[in-house]
């Protein structure tokens, strides 16, 4: 039996939502949908207000479609509705990398920022349905750029700004974007991060992109190129401060967002409207349990989907005040997080496991020696977290006082699928506990029976929620193969889950070929093409680990072209060379030089076996006489790199 926090009294008392209630909406939204949803898709204001709710099919053809007769502008929802009321409220507080930096931007002057860019934009030529690229450090023109594209109708496609120049121009190719919008350098922890530098390598090789746009962060030196590259600042400058947005179809792609799959190159994924909306900001006002006036910090980046949703999107939806970090938890000290708590008074905190667990390391010390006392509510975000980082995060960080919200999604969700509400649910450590409104998790075995009661197995979605991605940018066929066919008429997930006897979810991680590296989605398909692509590596085979603080580390097998030796110098020529390939996100922590690699006779790499080696449990390989050289397995467990 695991432990039970109850919900304290004083969260239970002031709490949106309450046990009573989560159960009876709970009920209706899976029983009544159209009626649940057509209620709950007013929270967001329509030009034309729709009349159809949803319409999915989850095979053959597989569509989905939420509140598909609306219509309406999401940075209208973000910003215009909110003047009248709040007007003068902060809507972002930016911290800077450098403690002595910060910013309040109010509603009113966003709104003017994101009038001029819109501007700027359409002047340069873009239109709705065009592709826009952001790769920009996390500074307010990140939001600006994001809703300016939304005002106008262009889809934008956000590259976090750790990708790589090849990186950036796949996913530039992939979706022919007309525009880049970056910055000349980002500032992360004291160092600066070439981002201009590479956007001038990634388009010598992509011929859409017709305009740049670069906003002066450092003032460090970059290059201009002439008709194609222009000052943020100067083109904001002389545009009108006023601009009307454009009426989007509720099913008008919103944006796309590139994650990794189990298989080949990353994957576009792209959200829409109005149903993208209406879920990221019902989610963010119940999950985190938003009141006026709370002040709010999601720590991600907006390079990936946590910062769509629950940086921007949700609570600007919402009227919050959103914080938007530009630094690192252990710059300039290892309390900056707890600094910037007490500096801004921040009620509501959202981070990732991997950052709880590196800061655990670094002692109680650091976090005892602020205040903190602000603080009413944690959340957790992009892997499991263990019940020890759980245990101190509630106890050391929130002093016994915060509920926690681990909160269950994926790129693919658009916005939270399982997790507790502070004043409904009782929390226990580890556990992702219930789903939200409108959510029907399905529990399959390997053959895709339904699995009732406490089990274990994998974990579907039966049914279709408003925020659920529509499709793969360009390849829907793609998009029914990845998630729709595994198991006939269900989302499939690519996670493991157990379900306790309470009907609460404990995700056990991936159990498709992808890992999570610090909350950070990898495809070991994408390590091992960046390896092979090296002249001297014949072939590789790529796997995760458990790893202290980032959860899963990259252990890469790796078979060297005859007649090249291993060495040293090779090992970290090779880890640069997926750093440059992909990122410093994806650099492999342990290399072992394979001079075989365990294949079946037919040529299938056995991965389970890779896998276990690599967890240093060789002693439960299982059957290997499968195997084409079952010899080739002692030479991997004797040469094995992770010892622990
Ligand atoms: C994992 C991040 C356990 C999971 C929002 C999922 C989690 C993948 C949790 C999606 C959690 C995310 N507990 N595992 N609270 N949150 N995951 O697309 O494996 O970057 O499938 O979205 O992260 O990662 P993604």
């Amino acid at each position: 039996m695991s432990e039970v926090y109850p919900i304290p009294a004083e969260t239970a008392k002031n709490a949106l939502i309450d046990e009573k209630t989560y159960k009876e909406w709970y009920d209706r939204s899976v029983k009544d949908p159209e009626g649940f949803w057509g209620e709950h898709g007013k929270r967001v204001d329509w030009i034309k207000p729709f009349t159809k709710v949803k319409d999915v099919s989850y095979n053959d053809d597989v569509h989905i479609k939420w509140f598909y007769d609306g219509t309406l502008n999401v940075a209208a929802n973000c910003l215009d509705r909110h003047l009248a009321k709040r007007g003068d409220q902060t809507a972002i507080i930016w911290e800077g990398d450098d403690p002595s930096e910060s910013a309040h931007i109010t509603y009113r002057d966003l709104h003017e920022r994101v009038c001029r860019l819109s501007n700027a934009m359409t002047e340069k030529g873009i239109k709705p349905g065009d592709r826009v690229t952001i790769y920009l450090p996390m500074i307010p023109e990140a939001a600006v750029a994001m809703l300016a594209c939304a005002r106008v109708g262009a889809i934008h496609s956000i590259v976090f700004g750790g990708f790589s120049p090849d990186a950036l121009a796949g996913r530039i190719q992939d979706c022919d974007s007309s525009m880049v919008i970056t910055a000349d350098e980002g500032l992360r922890g004291g160092r600066k991060v070439p981002l201009k530098a590479n956007v001038d390598k990634a388009l010598e090789t992509c011929w859409s992109v017709k305009n740049v746009i670069v906003v002066k962060r450092t003032g460090g030196a970059i290059h201009m190129v002439a008709g194609r590259d222009a000052w943020y600042e100067e083109l904001v400058a002389k545009a009108s401060p006023t601009h009307a947005p454009v009426e989007m179809d509720a099913e008008a792609p919103l944006f796309l967002l590139y994650t990794s799959g189990s298989t080949g190159k990353p994957k576009g994924v792209v959200h829409t409207t109005g149903g993208y909306l209406v879920y990221a900001s019902m989610t963010h006002q119940y999950v985190f349990d938003y009141h006026d006036g709370d002040i709010y910090w999601c720590t991600a980046d907006v390079g990936w989907v946590t910062g769509h949703s629950y940086i921007v999107y949700g609570p600007l939806a919402n009227g919050a005040t959103t914080l938007m970090f530009e630094g690192i938890p252990n710059y300039p000290t290892v309390s900056r997080f707890w600094d910037v708590v007490d500096k801004h008074k921040v009620n509501i905190f959202y981070t990732a496991p991997t950052a709880i667990r590196s800061l655990m390391r670094e002692g109680e010390e650091p976090v005892a020696k602020t205040s903190r006392k602000t603080l009413r509510l944690l959340g957790s975000v992009g892997e499991p977290i263990n019940p020890e980082a759980w245990n101190w995060y509630h106890r050391v960080v929130g002093e016994g006082r915060c509920p926690i919200v681990d909160t269950w999604w994926q790129t693919e969700t658009g916005g939270i699928l399982i997790s507790p509400l502070p004043g409904a649910t009782a929390l226990k450590p580890g556990s992702a506990t219930l789903p939200f409104f409108g959510v029907v998790p399905l529990m399959v075995d390997a053959e895709g029976k339904e699995l009732l009661g406490a089990t274990e197995g994998n974990l579907c979605i039966a049914d279709a929620w408003p925020g659920q991605m529509r499709t793969l940018w360009g390849d829907h066929e793609r998009f029914k193969q990845s998630y729709f066919t595994t198991y006939p008429g269900r989302y499939f997930t690519g996670d493991g889950a157990r379900r306790d006897e309470d009907g609460y979810y404990w995700i056990t991680g991936r159990v498709d070929d992808v890992i999570n590296v610090s909350g950070h989605r990898m495809g070991t398909a994408e390590v091992e093409s960046a390896l092979v692509a090296h002249p001297k590596v014949a072939e590789a085979a790529v796997v995760g680990y458990p790893h202290e603080i980032k959860g899963q580390g990259i252990y890469a097998y790796v078979t060297l072209i005859q007649g090249e030796e291993p060495s040293e110098e090779l090992r970290k020529e090779l880890v640069n060379w997926v750093r440059k390939e992909i990122g410093p996100i994806a650099s492999p922590d342990l290399i072992q030089w394979s001079p075989g690699l365990p294949k079946t006779r037919s040529g299938k790499i056995m991965r389970r076996i890779l896998r276990k080696i690599a967890e240093n449990d060789y002693g439960a390989l299982g059957d290997t006489s499968t195997l084409a050289d079952p010899g080739v397995v002692d030479d991997l467990v004797e040469n094995r790199m992770n010892r622990v």
